[in-house]
């Protein structure tokens, strides 16, 4: 199925969000057996999700050893960058639980280029899906995360750039970053992000509305090319999500 069509929920606060985009990556992982794939996303929005995973219920109940971890998109910084983002998701929760370390698929960002890094990881992705083109019958994952920026870009696909086009590479390396942090990045495309059950944006904070407003308007902006072969959620709080979505 190829799921265009957008749910937008507007909850309360950050945490709510945190709670509900919990609830959810839960029943995603429940709904298989064996090794399942989660892309998850750098940024400040999805740390209180973070932190909420490496608590009760969450730290004793999620499958840890058959759930693998990827990342969406990085920092072209060494692992033990604070600017990483894997190592932020280290930091909140996946060093305080039982993850397998095998189980954390994170950037090779300490050497060479951006692209090689990202030929790398597509390798690994191949891998861990066990062919080299993806079925949109069967998603590589069961739930992707992602962030919304200032100027709507998300991951690291950023307005105007090439690899906003891109359908034969699963990630690429992009040079330049068109916002701060200005160092190179290494992106998922936007066709192995949408080989999902799930697409789950995280939108907190008064700073996104006006930018959110532009993309649920359908603006050609990065964020609004973003789809997914299965659901396509979006989780706004009250302060970012635009008027007419608020439900106040
Ligand atoms: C990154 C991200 C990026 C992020 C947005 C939103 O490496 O910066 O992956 O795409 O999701 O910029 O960031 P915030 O959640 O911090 O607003």
């Amino acid at each position: 199925m190829t799921g265009n069509k957008r749910t937008i929920i507007v909850l309360s606060d950050a945490q709510a969000i945190a709670a509900d985009a919990a609830t959810r990556l839960q029943a995603r992982i429940a709904q298989t057996s064996g090794p399942v794939a989660i892309c998850i996303t750098g940024g400040e929005s999805p740390a209180p999700l973070y932190a909420l995973l490496a608590c009760e219920p969450y730290r004793g109940t999620l499958p840890w050893h058959r759930t693998h971890w990827f990342i969406g998109d990085e920092r072209f910084v060494p692992a033990h960058d604070p600017l990483s983002n894997m190592g932020m998701a280290r930091r909140l929760f996946l060093d305080r639980v039982d993850a397998p370390a095998e189980n954390i698929h994170a950037m090779e960002t300490s050497a060479g280029t951006p692209t090689a890094a990202a030929r790398l990881y597509e390798l690994e992705l191949k891998r861990f899906y066990g062919r080299d083109e993806l079925d949109p019958g069967r998603p590589l994952f069961a739930l992707v995360l992602m962030g919304l920026g200032a100027d709507g870009h998300t991951a690291s696909l950023f307005p105007h750039a090439p690899s906003l086009h891109e359908r034969q590479r699963w990630v690429v390396g992009v040079n330049e970053a068109g916002l701060a942090p200005f160092v190179p990045r290494v992106t998922l495309t936007l066709p192995t992000l949408a080989s999902t059950r799930e697409m789950l944006f995280l939108v907190t904070g008064e700073e996104k509305r006006a930018i959110l407003a532009r993309v649920l308007a359908r603006e050609d902006l990065p964020a609004s090319c973003a789809y997914s072969q299965g659901a396509l959620v979006w989780l706004l709080d009250r302060a970012a999500a635009p008027e007419e979505h608020d439900g106040g």
